[in-house]
């Protein structure tokens, strides 16, 4: 029995060196260690083992299977090493690769421009006020001193949703439902998009104006005047030019149309300005009396005036952009080049 234990532990041990692999470690745990395995086998013959030999024969079993299970484990961890290597070099990460980069983006012309209007304007005092694009007819119109089949509505050709559900036109709208909302004195300015069913080479169905209202008692046009320059330098430089023009606009009277020179050949005259060396910009006017009084704003007290920038202009002149199409294009061939 002892020589046989011996020729086991010899087998095992030298069967254990050809092994290759875990399958085949596996393989040799079940036919030495396992159940059915050889060392098991004999501790079932020992019923055939002289009573005083057993407890000798079961120690020598305890001790060749001791010896079997630690180079089993020493070999099992060999393997796990190995195996933990193999994957730690497939995912090694190769740090002499070059980086790959990260493409940087860049704000959109009009909404450069917006935050840089916003900025000024909060700087002279005025609060940033929003209201809704989908508009009822009363506040982008008839508060607006604009009467339904009033000609003038035809200055803005108008998305109707129904009678009297529409896209906003212009953020003059917001005025309306500030006035309603707060009393003067009122210092406040609306930017947002607004839409007319217009497409062409000047015009977009979409655009974006910034617009500000200005009540309080003792204010005139010299106000209005002075603040609209002083705005104007701040956007395109101190040596811009400011003309006004008359106008008409329902809500204001008198209504003025604003020019400043042309920043690219500052008044010379170029193909941006058409050779004329200003460009027409913005509308404005001190608010019409009625248009208060709608509001329920005392119009023996208190006088207003209001601006309106078309933004996505205001862009193109500062950028040199020459095609309004461009701005809604998202092409981004041309984004890249307003970085
Ligand atoms: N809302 C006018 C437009 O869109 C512009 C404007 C605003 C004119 C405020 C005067 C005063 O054409």
């Amino acid at each position: 029995m002892e020589s046989k234990l011996k020729d086991i532990l010899n087998r095992a041990l030298s069967e254990l060196k050809q092994v290759e692999n875990m399958q085949e470690l596996n393989e040799f745990k079940v036919k030495y260690l396992g159940k059915q395995g050889e060392l098991t086998g004999i501790l079932r013959g020992m019923r055939e083992v002289p009573a005083e030999d057993r407890p000798k024969i079961g120690a020598l079993v305890n001790e060749v299977r001791e010896k079997l299970e630690a180079a089993f484990s020493e070999r099992e961890q060999a393997f796990n090493k190995a195996e933990l290597e193999k994957e730690l070099q497939r995912s090694a990460i190769d740090i002499t690769e070059p980086g790959k980069g990260h493409e940087k983006g860049a704000l959109h012309p009009t909404t450069r421009m917006f935050n840089k209007l916003i900025d000024i304007c909060v700087a002279m005092g005025f609060e940033v006020v929003e209201g809704p694009e989908i508009e009822t007819d009363y506040y982008n119109f008839e508060g607006l001193n604009i009467p339904k089949n009033h000609p003038s509505r035809d200055m803005q050709d108008t998305f109707f949703i129904t009678e009297n559900i529409l896209l906003r036109s212009q953020t003059s709208s917001v005025q309306v439902r500030s006035m309603e909302k707060l009393s003067p004195p009122i210092k406040i300015i609306s930017p947002g998009r607004v839409y007319r069913n217009d497409s062409d080479g000047t015009h977009s169905p979409v655009f974006h104006q910034l617009e500000g209202l200005v009540i309080d008692e003792n204010v005139s046009m010299a106000d209005l005047k002075a603040m609209l320059t002083s705005m104007m330098k701040k956007v395109f430089g101190q040596s811009t030019k400011i003309r006004f023009r008359p106008s008409f606009f329902p809500f204001t009277e008198p209504s003025v149309e604003v020019d400043v020179s042309c920043p690219t050949c500052h008044g010379k005259g170029c193909k941006v300005c058409k050779g004329t060396g200003f460009l027409e910009l913005l509308g404005a006017g001190v608010v019409n009396p009625k248009v208060l009084e709608m509001s329920g704003i005392d119009s023996k007290k208190y006088r207003g005036f209001a601006f309106g920038f078309g933004v996505d202009r205001f862009a193109m002149v500062y950028d040199g952009i020459t095609d309004l199409r461009n701005m809604f294009k998202n092409d981004i061939r041309f984004l890249k080049q307003m970085k």
